[in-house]
């Protein structure tokens, strides 16, 4: 299988994502139409059957998250497009190639949860697409196509730990970006303290396809319970390092040889880091795996925002793995104290082994600072960030080894 399964790219390039219209003639809005025409319950209920569940990293059926929101007079709808993970690219691509099927897809989450406003949180890294998507609104709403669904950016400013979704509603009220204790989840309890969705570009962009072509066609593609298709982007020590568009049965080892043409310079594979930054390192007995949420949890990893880094033989691991713990221990919000404290250390142990002075003990010490922390981190960034070390320790140690002190 080597072929891309274009769904939310489909109309990459030939349709200009500013313009309604250009949506429109290829059918766009229609699935908002649809939605607006059904019962509210019957409409959460198709989202369910679809399968669909979030693209921005922990996998949950986002039909299941918007029946859980309960009556209230004002509720929101929030995008997430913080997309702070180094070597993510692919809510950009949506927005840039489909913006127009990010806000039908907020629209009809607004129809199903009965809210009228919407928000979409960009990365402040991302100054073009915030033109972008409010060109694209103003288009949509001077053609109607909204109805009374209104939706406005907001811009971050850079910090990774607002891609979380508390930090990001922190955000967006002006208050410094750090998680909020849950529960309550949003749901219940969000943005100004009223129920909340907050969705992944990729999860809003999928609904108008679910709506216009039905959950069961949806899905029916890809692995059965994590249906539909990725977007991945692919970097790294590849011949074609490009983003792509897949069903969730595509198998990894095809993401790298054949999507991206096999391996630099005639070099040879060491590992691929599925997930961004916080995700595990794959070694080359994994690759058989596909790149659905639960295949990739079978083997330790975690599909995560979809982003897929390969190395070549050539590459350092241990100083690789050093520079994330620094990244970590940068992006660290410092609420709370396992992680604040562990990245720091984390960062410091990795120097050390790096630096060829370490012992046995440093690897012992950091493989249970990496347990304490993702038991009793308050968020994902600190429960994850270990995940890099701990990885390449259980499928690398011979490359941790060599940096001891006993053997330099
Ligand atoms: C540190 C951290 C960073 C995150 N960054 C993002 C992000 O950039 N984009 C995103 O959609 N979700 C991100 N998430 C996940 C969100 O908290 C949330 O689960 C997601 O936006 C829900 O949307 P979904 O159900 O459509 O995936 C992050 C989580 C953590 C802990
Ligand atoms: S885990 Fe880290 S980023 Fe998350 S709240 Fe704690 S200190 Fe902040």
């Amino acid at each position: 299988m080597a072929e891309e399964m274009r769904l939310l790219l489909e109309h990459a390039d030939k349709i200009d994502p500013r313009q309604a219209e250009d949506y429109i003639k290829v059918g766009g809005y229609k699935g908002l139409e649809k939605a607006r025409q059904m019962n509210r319950k019957d409409l959460i209920q198709e989202v369910k059957s679809s399968g669909l569940r979030g693209r921005g990293g922990a996998g949950f059926n986002a039909g299941m998250k918007w029946s859980f929101v309960p009556p209230a007079p004002v509720k929101y709808v929030v995008c997430n497009l913080d997309e702070g993970e180094p070597g993510t690219y692919k809510d950009r691509i949506i927005c840039e190639k489909n913006a127009q099927a990010l806000l039908e897809g907020m629209a009809i989450c607004g129809t199903a949860i009965e809210s009228k406003q919407g928000y979409i949180y960009c990365r402040g890294e991302y100054p073009f697409v915030v033109e972008l998507l409010n060109k694209a609104i103003q288009s949509a709403k001077a053609v109607g196509a909204l109805g009374d669904f209104d939706i406005e950016v907001r811009m971050g400013a850079g910090a990774y730990v607002c891609g979380e979704e508390t930090a990001l509603i922190e955000s967006i009220e002006g208050h410094r970006g750090e998680p909020r204790f849950k529960p309550p989840f949003p749901g219940v309890a969000g943005l100004w303290g009223v129920p909340t969705v907050v969705n992944n570009v990729e999860t809003f962009a999928a609904l108008p396809y679910i709506l216009t072509k039905g959950a069961e066609w949806y899905a029916s593609i890809g692995a059965p319970k994590y249906p539909g298709t990725k977007v991945l982007t692919l970097t790294g020590d590849v011949n074609n390092p490009t983003y792509f568009e897949v069903p969730t049965n595509y198998l990894l080892k095809d993401v790298i040889y054949k999507l991206g043409g096999g391996i630099k310079n005639g070099k040879k594979f060491k590992a691929v880091q599925v997930g961004g930054t916080s995700g595990a390192f794959i070694p080359e007995q994994n690759l058989n795996t596909s790149i659905d949420f639960d295949s990739m949890g079978a083997i330790g990893a975690a599909l995560g925002s979809g982003a897929v880094l390969v190395l070549d033989e050539t590459r350092d691991i241990v100083d690789i793995v050093t520079r994330i713990s620094k990244f970590f221990e940068h992006e660290s919000c410092g609420k709370c104290n396992p992680c604040r404290e562990g990245t720091f250390r984390c960062r410091e142990i990795m120097e050390k082994i790096n630096a060829g002075r370490a012992t046995e003990a440093d690897i012992n010490n950091i493989l249970l600072l990496a347990k304490v922390m993702k038991r009793a981190a308050l968020c994902g960034l600190g429960q994850a960030a270990p995940i890099p070390i701990t990885s390449t320790i259980e499928h690398f140690g011979h490359e941790y080894r060599r940096k001891l002190l006993q053997y330099a």
